[in-house]
């Protein structure tokens, strides 16, 4: 079976992206994991760390991207000619077991869908209950664009905008497990206390009418600058992890942390991961090892649930 995994965080900049491509490709390079990466956020910046901007140009000119499907969500259109597996880029950076749903500068619009779903609740006669016309359309939005591939993969892994907005939700409620980059410092711990609320609010949504199968698999701290003020074997670091040790048990934590690295930064320029342009580098050895440990911690669950 494939698991679905949503990197999210509501604070931006804190490697969302760079963990989402990163471990995507780890798994399929190192792990022969069949994966797919879903770009749902409009800097399109995970598509741009798979792909070199010309041939995303040349997919968004034919209409290959995340967009057309959102399109056919919101306003169907019956002559529409593609589906999932028409969109869906293969061996993205040469590797076969990796594949990439490219996102959109332009994804929807967000008056356009409460228009749709306004006249949806009046055609239903459901107007007294609008929120939950539109808390069933966050849950099946990304789940039904989904459906169709998720046992072709043992991966699938989006990468999420900032912030929570519907895609972000929808990509929650549609995952078994998300996953959480943080920076240690005082306002990423509450970019993951804003985070928890919000995931323990969707959950109590969907609490009485087919509850959500989620889980946080656990918080990956990016550091800001190993040796530096926030540096791995700082003090001030030691006290944010500690906060972060009491509000959350130890399995919800990945041990594997990542160091800041410059090559990490610098394989955007080649349109890799880092895995790819400089696997000795501390960064990649870093995202290897934690592949490992997410490997570990899906298994534990896989056991768990079948004992
Ligand atoms: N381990 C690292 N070493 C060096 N640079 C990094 C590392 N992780 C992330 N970065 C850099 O930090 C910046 C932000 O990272 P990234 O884009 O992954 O964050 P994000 O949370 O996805 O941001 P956004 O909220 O805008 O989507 C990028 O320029 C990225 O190259
Ligand atoms: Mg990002």
């Amino acid at each position: 079976m494939g698991y679905i995994i949503s990197t999210v965080n509501m604070k931006g900049g804190v490697g969302k992206t760079t963990l989402t491509v990163n471990l995507a490709t780890s798994l399929a390079k190192n792990f022969n994991k069949k994966v797919l990466v879903l770009d749902l956020d409009a800097q399109i910046s995970a598509t741009l760390s798979l792909l070199p901007p010309h041939e995303f140009g040349k997919l968004r000119k034919k209409r290959k991207t995340l967009s057309y499907l959102i399109d056919n969500i919101i306003v169907p259109n019956p002559y529409s000619k593609l589906d999932i597996h028409d969109l869906i880029t293969k061996s993205v950076c040469g590797l076969p077991q990796l594949e990439l749903l490219p996102g959109d500068i332009d994804l929807y619009d967000e008056y356009v869908v409460s228009e749709m779903l306004h006249q949806q609740a009046v055609n239903e006669n459901k107007i007294e209950n609008f929120e939950s016309v539109w808390n069933n359309f966050e849950r099946l939005l990304i789940r039904n664009i989904l459906q169709p591939v998720i046992e072709d993969y043992d991966f699938i892994i989006m990468d999420c905008a900032p912030g929570y907005n519907l895609l972000t939700r929808s990509a929650i409620a549609a995952s078994h497990f998300y996953l959480l980059p943080a920076r240690p410092e005082p306002l990423s711990l509450v970019g993951i206390q804003l985070l928890e609320r919000r995931v323990k609010k969707l959950k109590e949504n969907h609490q009485d009418n087919n509850p959500l199968d989620l889980r946080l698999l656990g918080i990956v701290f990016i550091l800001s600058e190993a040796g530096g003020i926030f540096g791995r074997y700082d003090k001030y670091y030691d006290q944010v992890i500690r906060r972060v040790k009491q509000d959350f048990s130890i399995d919800q934590l990945f041990t594997t942390d990542i160091p800041m690295d410059v090559n990490v930064a610098k394989a955007i320029d080649l349109f890799m991961p880092a895995v790819l342009t400089s696997p000795n580098s501390s960064g990649s050895k870093a995202f290897s090892k934690l592949t490992e440990e997410f490997l570990g911690k899906i298994n534990a669950f896989t056991q768990n649930n079948r004992g």
